[in-house]
């Protein structure tokens, strides 16, 4: 029988990405216990109780996929090469955003499902053909009627967002044609142990994936991955190929190598889970104590880049007001706002001036090292930066 195990316990977090407007401090936010844990015979790696995704995904979502150079080098470099390699005729992509991807590809070949309509929008109004919805059946056969078969589906930083993984492979398998490609793109697990990046986790974050779990879910769904890309990308995120299992192309040795990886961590054992939630204890205790070390010395500490795994570091930290003066982000959506249960206001960001900011805290750790390049005059100048990941410190 299958059992779900518990490893992890994140504490009462807010949600995520609900960045508080001024009128709403007043307001008690609503808290959900985040608990992590794995399913011992898939091995899938979810938190315990998923909120709606109506809760989370809706006409207020702030994220931006648009906001990081990295982004969209990446997305860029692998559209050119999905065009070389595959030369799709239609392509769809599931958590499109605000068309940072499908920009790369021509109106009349792209499909985009995103079902936050203030991002959907911003797609739509450049021409693109998109739709405001859920990724569930009910959209996949809406899509297959009005554009037919697709050729290439492409989700990025999406399918770890949906509970219902079997209906989200369902309705892929509605639409794909036989000799269709998927490309899903993820944290991965792996690396996320390797660096303690707890904040993984988060209510939108339902999984973090393995390649194992992946695997397990794919085939009951006549599917399976055949080549494997590791990328930098948000702290270490797997880019899984994925075909259906009639179609002739070959399994290459990336993923095998991939497999033996993460068993030889041991991604199959639940004592590598427990071992990693006590580093996590002992990174909450080291970080908390890294701020007050700071503070004692009068010094200003500024966040940057706002993000919904830095919601589950503060709030898990209790990191507030006290320690963080404020945060700044480029993102117009957020700023202006308070962060999700600490409430440290944040700024448009300007620039950073060393007259006024000792310490930056990296939210945005991700995108360490684009933002070490735009910041290196801050740096030489003797700002500091504090990171989380793999353990709290300064650099
Ligand atoms: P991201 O890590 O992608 O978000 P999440 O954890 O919510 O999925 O978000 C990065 C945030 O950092 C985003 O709000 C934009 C901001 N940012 C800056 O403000 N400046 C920068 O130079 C970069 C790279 C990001």
């Amino acid at each position: 029988m299958s059992k779900y195990l518990k490893f992890l316990d994140l504490g009462n977090q807010p949600l995520a990405n609900n960045y508080l407007r001024k009128d709403q401090l007043i307001k008690k936010e609503k808290k959900y216990r985040l608990k992590v844990g794995i399913n011992n015979e898939s091995k899938l790696v979810s938190i315990e109780k998923p909120l709606s995704s109506k809760i989370m995904f809706n006409q207020n979502y702030p994220y931006r996929s648009s906001m990081s150079k990295t982004m969209i080098k990446s997305f860029k470099n692998l559209s050119d090469f999905i065009k070389k390699k595959f030369h799709p005729k239609k392509i769809l992509e599931i958590g499109s955003n605000d068309g940072s991807f499908l920009k790369n590809f021509s109106k009349k070949k792209s499909i985009g499902i995103e079902p936050c309509s203030n991002v959907e929008q911003i797609t739509k109004s450049k021409g693109y053909n998109t739709y405001s919805e859920y990724w569930n059946k009910n959209t996949a056969k809406k899509i297959l009627k009005k554009n037919g078969k697709i050729d290439l589906i492409y989700s990025a930083n999406t399918i770890s967002h949906i509970q219902n993984l079997d209906e989200v492979f369902k309705s892929i398998n509605i639409i794909l044609k036989d000799n269709g490609i998927i490309i899903l793109e993820d944290p991965s697990l792996l690396e996320c142990l390797k660096r303690n990046t707890y904040d993984q986790f988060y209510n939108e974050h339902i999984y973090v994936f393995s390649l194992i779990a992946i695997e397990n879910i794919l085939k009951k769904h006549n599917l399976e991955v055949f080549h494997i890309q590791n990328l930098k990308i948000h702290g270490g995120s797997n880019r899984y190929f994925i075909k259906k299992k009639n179609n002739k192309i070959k399994i290459d040795l990336s993923v095998k190598l991939n497999r033996d990886k993460e068993i030889r961590y041991g991604l199959n054992n639940l004592k590598t889970y427990r071992s990693f939630a006590k580093r996590v204890q002992k990174s909450k205790k080291l970080l908390k104590k890294l701020f007050m070390k700071i503070k004692n010395k009068k010094k200003i500490i500024v966040g940057y880049g706002v993000t919904a795994k830095s919601t589950t570091v503060l709030n898990y930290c209790k990191i507030g007001k006290k320690y963080i003066s404020y945060f700044v982000d480029t993102t117009l959506d957020k700023q202006n706002k308070y962060t999700p249960g600490t409430r440290i206001p944040i700024f448009e960001y300007k620039g950073l001036d060393n007259k006024k900011i000792d310490y930056i805290f990296l939210g945005a750790w991700n995108f360490k090292d684009e933002i070490f390049k735009k910041e290196k005059n801050f740096i030489k100048n003797g700002g500091k930066v504090i990171i989380h990941t793999p353990v709290p410190k300064i650099i």
